[in-house]
């Protein structure tokens, strides 16, 4: 299979033509609405997560340009297979979306367990360094490594201590990275959406407010001053600028899509 997608006559080429991406939690929301926004712009992506019958779902959607893998980002083993396997398959490594995550128990921190403290770090935290301690050294001169935070990465609510501890820590993996790998023109960045549509944005909101899906929705709007969910195609939209080249000047960013949740 070539690397490069061809336009067809008349057709701009796609605005990652000839690029190889690695999603991680890619079998379903925001990872999976990237999965779709970058076959369609011309990468070839392998995506990984863990479950199998999501990724097979996945892989028969997005086509021939489109791997699947499992591959538990606390693993260290199958993160380091995943990454071996994107470059046998494509032949480089061009952009990583480090997206896996877990919204862990919601509730007082005094009531928080150590073990399910420790697992939402485990994923978000630990997960993301294993993808980028395996990607690091492999990925094209020039790539760009977006990871995938949250609102409460830059800000904080009462009830979810594992998750917005996670969710910061990742901006100070992102800085250290940013900076020892740009000497090779490799951009490292933090995105923070804002609720975004999904099932496990949905979860959360029943399980905080204690109210039905509409109900739970409407009271996180009102959060936002734009006064809505992002889509998971939004999101999606922001990785892609972000993978491309033309944010190329942009690393080390905090980079928010929240609706100004978080001003
Ligand atoms: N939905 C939101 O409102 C929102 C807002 C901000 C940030 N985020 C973040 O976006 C990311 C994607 O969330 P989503 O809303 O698309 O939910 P989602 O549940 O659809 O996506 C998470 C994916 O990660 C996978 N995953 C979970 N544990 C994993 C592990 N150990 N190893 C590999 N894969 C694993 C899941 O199978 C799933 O496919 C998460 O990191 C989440 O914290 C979501």
């Amino acid at each position: 299979m070539s690397r490069a997608t061809r336009a067809a006559p008349g057709q701009r080429p796609g605005r990652l033509a000839g690029k190889v991406a690695l999603i991680t939690g890619g079998e379903s929301g925001i990872g999976l609405a990237t999965a779709r926004v970058f076959v369609a712009e011309g990468a070839h992506v392998l995506v990984s997560g863990i479950d199998r019958e999501a990724l097979a779902r996945a892989g028969d959607e997005l086509g021939p340009t489109a791997l699947v893998a499992v591959a538990d980002v606390t693993d260290e083993g199958a993160v380091a297979a995943a990454v071996a396997r994107t470059l046998e398959a494509f032949g480089s490594l061009d952009v990583v979306f480090s997206n896996a995550g877990v919204a862990g128990p919601i509730g007082p921190l005094t009531a928080c367990s150590v073990e399910a403290f420790r697992r939402v770090l485990d994923v978000h935290v630990v997960g993301a360094f294993i993808v980028l301690k395996h990607a690091l050294p492999v990925l094209s001169d020039g790539g760009s490594v977006v990871i995938n935070s949250s609102v409460v990465g830059l800000t904080a609510d009462p009830g979810i201590a594992p998750y917005a501890t996670a969710k910061h820590a990742q901006v100070g993996l992102m800085r250290v990275a940013a900076k020892e790998v740009a000497a090779r023109g490799i951009r490292v960045t933090t995105i923070h959406p804002g609720p975004t549509s999904t099932p496990f944005q949905a979860d959360v909101e029943q399980r905080a407010t204690g109210l039905e899906p509409a109900a739970a929705a409407d009271a996180f709007d009102q959060a936002i001053p734009l006064g809505r969910h992002a889509s998971p195609e939004e999101v999606a939209r922001l990785v892609l600028f972000l993978a491309g080249d033309e944010s190329r000047f942009l690393t080390g960013a905090t980079v928010a899509l929240d609706g100004g949740m978080s001003i």
